[in-house]
């Protein structure tokens, strides 16, 4: 499944989607997109499969879109079958957790596909961008609904407005990523949490992440969905091994518990 720009990698239940395109500071082609559209659709059909982590090679995590496609009369963004589109309505769709180890520069897609991560991790020195701004373009990726709703409204305008970059340490007060770590760490910290989420039980994290992910409802239907759920979720083989688990005092295995 990998290709020359797009390495993937399986192991111990995590696909690692690695941009490799260092020398374009890892900007998206259309090749790139489409390597990543099937390697992450891929990823939802496959059980032996529980998470995704997306990062680039080099010091830079993604410079965005391929310029070179803003030049390409024939690149019509918007057409559903365009690679970029494949992908991005991979990412929204997905049902597996997904991760980001943002290793450095992340511009325009390379920052508003983060939104779609569950979890985001950055090197000290990555830096973030949506600069849409300052090429006549607009916001993608649903980032003009996802980002207000990630870092707050005033934040997300300046982000948008100014298209300026912003350090990790600040996006990660902003609430745009999760935590900051050495460059050289960063990987082991985040194939870590990965490890740890593909060992979780499957079918209760699918459950969780497709509600985090739902659209508002208000909080008493919200309520009533998550206690019909639960209820379920009580006579889950799932359930009943990890309370198994627990009274027989030994480590839950949910691998047995197919659902
Ligand atoms: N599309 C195509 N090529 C890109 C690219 C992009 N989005 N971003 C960088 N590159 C290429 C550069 O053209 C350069 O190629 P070259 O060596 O053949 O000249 C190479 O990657 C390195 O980029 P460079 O600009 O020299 O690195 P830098 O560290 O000085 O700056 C950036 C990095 C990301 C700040 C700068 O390249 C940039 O602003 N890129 C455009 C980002 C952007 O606007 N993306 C679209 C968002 S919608």
């Amino acid at each position: 499944m990998s290709t020359e720009n797009v390495i993937v990698k399986d192991e111990a239940g995590v696909r690692l989607i690695i941009l490799n395109r260092a020398d374009k500071k890892n900007a998206i082609n259309q090749d790139m997109y489409a390597a990543m559209a099937d390697a992450l659709n891929a990823a939802q059909e496959d059980d032996a499969l529980r998470v995704v982590v997306f990062t680039g090679s080099g010091d830079a995590f993604s410079a965005g879109n391929d310029m070179m496609d803003f030049l390409n009369p024939n690149a019509r963004m918007g057409d559903a079958d365009l690679p970029v589109e494949r992908f991005l309505q991979a990412i929204l769709t997905a049902k597996k957790p997904m991760l980001a180890a943002v290793n450095g520069l992340a511009v325009g897609i390379g920052t508003t596909m983060l939104m779609h991560c569950d979890l985001v991790y950055a090197s000290d020195n990555a830096r973030f961008s949506v600069p849409f701004i300052n090429l006549g373009l607009m916001p993608e990726a649903a980032s003009s609904l996802l980002l207000p709703a990630a870092i707050g409204p005033k934040k997300a305008a300046e982000m948008l407005m100014f298209g300026d970059f912003h350090d990790a340490e600040t996006a990660r007060d902003m609430g745009l990523i999760n935590e900051v770590f050495t460059s050289e760490s960063l990987m082991d910290e985040v194939m870590t949490r990965a490890r740890a989420l593909a060992a979780k039980p499957p079918s209760a994290m699918l459950l969780i992440k497709s509600l985090l992910k739902r659209e508002p409802e208000t909080p008493g239907a919200r309520m009533a969905r998550e206690s019909a759920l639960f209820a379920e979720r009580l006579q889950s083989a799932e359930c009943k091994e990890a309370a198994s688990a627990f009274f027989e005092k030994r480590a839950p295995d949910f691998t047995k518990c197919a659902e």
